[in-house]
């Protein structure tokens, strides 16, 4: 056996040639690493293929694979009308993108509330078929068992408190957490239980910034905040929000979103474009995108069909 890059291969194959080829993936060591060495973490959601080669490309640290795509790729009106098939579709489709961040997949609703072997059962299909490094699931205390049972299985782990978009009923809405002492104290507590349960990381979304900073320096694994101010030991966006990909730039978008890029009317006006130069004849020009056909072929074609 020969090691590579912190990755093993077994001598007598293949693999060992082409392995020299292949992109280090990011691990949750490396996270740890940045994490001890008060590096920021930075985390994006990808959808599909493409996006995920985006975050390859970027050299994000973590690509989640988040649920939110129900809504922002798929129209859905809330994330937890998507099936677990449909979520691991897209799981697949953007490991096939990016093999170099880390790839952790969310457990959509539905698919592990019930027990932690049902817990465990997605999860291993998120490993096995998705290809994920880990999972992330939404909750606290109470889910506790859960996190023991599919850490104990060897799987990575990520945990998500405050705002728990799959629970946004109970919540009645999307709204703010933390902002009452009963609040704030209860996410302190799920924080505290969920180390102690064995997530590697959590991501703490839509809570006060001061909350974010105590939690994060009480906590021995990193937080991603989303919508929780600088002091948490990561970010984390929806690549949809972050990019514009999905309206106008003067669109409704949650306060914490940042739009670094302008892709929906950058998408709009060259569909557009393309639209009016098909329309004119401009496009497609013949000698720039044409094929030519030897002189000979073609009498001779002309021949055969006259
Ligand atoms: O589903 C998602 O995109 C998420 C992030 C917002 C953290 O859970």
């Amino acid at each position: 056996m020969i090691k590579l890059g912190g990755r093993r291969f077994f001598s007598g194959t293949t693999r060992i040639c082409s392995s020299f080829h292949e992109i280090q993936r990011f691990t949750i060591n490396d996270i740890r690493e940045k994490f001890s060495k008060s590096q920021p973490i930075s985390m994006v959601t990808a959808h599909d293929f493409i996006t995920g080669k985006f975050c390859q490309d970027a050299n994000i640290d973590i690509n989640l694979v988040g649920d939110s795509l129900a809504m922002v790729a798929l129209g859905y009106e809330d994330t937890n009308e998507i099936t677990f098939d449909e979520f691991l579709f897209h799981v697949k489709s953007v490991s096939r993108g990016n093999s170099k961040s880390l790839l952790i997949a969310d457990l959509p609703f539905g698919s592990y509330e019930i027990s932690p072997q049902q817990a465990l059962t997605s999860s291993i299909r998120l490993i096995k078929e998705g290809r994920a490094q880990g999972i992330k699931l939404e909750g606290g205390e109470e889910i506790v068992p859960t996190i023991k049972s599919i850490v104990k299985a060897g799987i990575p782990v990520m945990g998500h408190v405050g705002l728990t978009p799959q629970r946004h009923n109970s919540l009645s809405g999307f709204k703010l957490q933390g902002n009452t002492v009963e609040s704030a104290l209860r996410i302190y507590n799920d924080c505290m239980a969920l180390q102690k349960a064995g997530v590697f990381s959590i991501v703490l979304e839509c809570i006060p910034n001061k909350l974010a900073e105590i939690i994060t320096s009480k906590l021995s694994v990193p937080t991603i905040g989303i919508g929780a101010g600088p002091y948490c030991s990561g970010q984390v966006l929806v690549m949809a929000d972050l990019l514009g990909m999905n309206g106008p730039v003067d669109a409704k978008k949650s306060k914490f979103v940042k739009q670094y890029s302008n892709f929906y009317e950058l998408a709009v006006k060259g569909l557009e474009s393309y639209k009016h130069e098909v329309s004119n004849r401009s496009y497609p020009e013949s000698d720039a995108h044409g094929y030519k056909i030897k002189k000979d072929v073609l009498q001779e074609f002309r021949k055969m069909i006259e």
